[in-house]
């Protein structure tokens, strides 16, 4: 595991995406996966800068979301659908068609995981997976478990991820109680993992995560197994580590 410190938010932000664009460069029709929440915000804005200077070139790209809020359709401002086309694909020349993300409104568990895991395998999984990480450890909305949850799953959210995620919402009682996501197995097929990691308030699950028992209680913690993560974080989140 290799781990990247950076001053702040914006230097997390920029070493980050400079990740991403060597992969692009390096692989144009590379499979990206990606990840919400608001930690990668700035760096996507960083790659839509570069982007629009002509430095990067999307239009062979394929994308693949970690999860999305079951129940939310794609035109909710909340849903990680339309997060994904705020953030990055309305700014990009990436094709429609190769941005996939979770269906959140299909209402059979099941055949959506089934669809989104095969989908995942036909494109020959991810060579780059982005990864942001919970305060409890989680990563996609793989949370504390007795195991490790291989494939994409539809999960019940905890409360502390319902209580964290309620800011983008009116109230708590709006957030979405369900999710699917990308399993452990899933995320941990990538060839690379790349995780970002920003403040204070991150830096004792950083520590857990990172140098901590590998254990399902702390999801993120399987990471220390992968041959290839980096972890770019900045000097707050890395303050107990
Ligand atoms: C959500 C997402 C995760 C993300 C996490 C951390 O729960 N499902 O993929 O990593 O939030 O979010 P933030 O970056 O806002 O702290």
């Amino acid at each position: 595991m290799r781990i990247i410190e950076a001053n702040d938010y914006k230097d997390m932000s920029r070493k980050a995406a400079n990740i991403i664009s060597a992969q692009v460069i390096m692989k144009p029709d590379s499979v990206l996966g990606l990840a919400t929440g608001s930690t990668p915000i700035g760096l996507y804005e960083q790659l839509v800068e570069w982007y629009k200077k002509g430095d990067l070139d999307f239009s062979k790209i394929s994308t693949v979301n970690l999860d999305e809020y079951k129940g939310l359709d794609r035109e909710n401002d909340q849903s990680y659908y339309y997060f994904m086309h705020d953030h990055l694909f309305n700014h990009v020349n990436i094709r429609p068609e190769c941005t996939n993300v979770p269906n959140g409104m299909e209402p059979d568990a099941e055949k959506e995981c089934r669809r989104y895991e095969a989908l995942i395998d036909s494109l020959g999984g991810a060579d780059l997976q982005l990864l942001g990480l919970g305060h409890n450890g989680h990563i996609g909305f793989n949370e504390p478990a007795p195991v490790f949850e291989k494939m994409t799953h539809c999960v019940d959210l905890t409360e502390s991820t319902i209580e964290a995620n309620k800011r983008f919402f009116a109230s708590a009682d709006e957030v979405p109680k369900q999710a699917y996501t990308m399993g452990i197995g899933t995320i941990m097929k990538a060839k690379k993992i790349l995780v970002v990691v920003s403040g204070e308030d991150k830096a004792e699950i950083v520590a857990k995560a990172f140098s901590g028992d590998v254990t399902p209680e702390v999801p993120a913690s399987i990471l220390q197994m992968h041959q290839d993560v980096t972890v770019v974080a900045d000097k707050a989140a890395l303050s107990k580590l």
